[in-house]
């Protein structure tokens, strides 16, 4: 496996590699087995499986935890080398932006709600950043954890709008055994709060529950939400929402697929987590 910094180094290689496929599967490391489900379904259809390590400030507020976020390169790197991974493209904030960014890439009408009305400008940075690595790496499949279902959704319209050649891979939610979502964060937790975060699956699987026994009333459901997550009482709720998905709309009747999601406070780790369910 090659480990790459520069830019200018990947697309030398990359104009060698002209009649192979390319899998891309960009993360913010300190991978788990969440991400490496992710690899393992590049491997399965690309030729050549690349994965990007990069924390990304412009995707973090003022406030968040950029300088915390849990780093280890070289675990990360041990961990994709035993999967047989191609290359890691590693690069520093330099590398990838020299220069104060002039330009951004702003998704609208799927970003001014739940993660995007309490994370104000992440999906910009989200989305510009994944642009570039797209304009630098240029895969023909990228694949991306469900988990971050809004995410999701932000970067199929962006790659729809601005005509960009690669098809978006949605892959789904690992899960610990108890159910926690598996994410990078879940390393802030303490024992306590780690046993207590179970409370977002739990709540998810409750309204699962709802819907399969009829109740079709969002309001009704959504109190319903809220009225679970009180039963841990180190959860602080961010938000508990129904949305049609992938438009994000909020509707009266739940109807058609529609994404359940969750965004809790354990301590001081914000923990996100969803189901998707298709209603017929
Ligand atoms: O999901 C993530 O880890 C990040 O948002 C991504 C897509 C790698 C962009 O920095």
């Amino acid at each position: 496996m090659k480990i790459i910094t520069s830019i200018a180094e990947w697309r030398s290689i990359r104009s060698q590699l002209r009649n192979r496929s390319i899998g891309f599967v960009p993360t913010m490391g300190y991978l788990h087995a969440g991400h490496l489900s992710l690899f393992q379904q590049a491997k399965q259809e690309s030729d050549i499986v690349i994965g990007s390590i990069f924390v990304n400030p412009l995707q973090f507020g003022v406030n968040e935890d950029f300088s915390t976020y849990p780093r280890d390169l070289e675990r990360d790197v041990k961990w994709l080398e035993e999967m047989d991974v191609d290359y890691v493209f590693a690069p520093s904030v330099e590398e990838m932006y020299p220069s104060p960014i002039s330009t951004l890439v702003s998704v609208k009408n799927i970003t001014e709600m739940l993660c995007g009305a309490s994370r104000p400008g992440h999906f910009d940075g989200v989305a510009t950043v994944v642009l570039k690595l797209f304009q630098i790496i240029q895969p023909d499949f990228a694949y991306f954890g469900l988990k971050d279902a809004q995410q999701v959704a932000v970067i199929n319209q962006m790659v729809y709008d601005l005509n960009v050649p690669v098809q978006i891979r949605p892959c789904p939610i690992l899960r610990e055994k108890d159910g926690l979502a598996m994410s990078s964060r879940n390393v802030y937790l303490s024992a306590e709060e780690r046993d207590e975060a179970t409370i977002l699956y739990k709540t998810l699987q409750w309204a699962k529950e709802q819907i399969e026994a009829g109740l079709r009333d969002t309001e009704r459901l959504e109190k319903g939400l809220l009225e679970q997550l009180k039963n841990s009482p180190l959860a602080n709720v961010d938000y508990a929402e129904i949305r049609h998905y992938p438009d994000l709309q909020k509707k009266k009747q739940i109807e058609g697929q529609v994404l359940i999601a969750l965004a809790v406070r354990i301590g001081k780790t914000r923990l996100i987590d969803n189901v998707i369910l298709e209603i017929k």
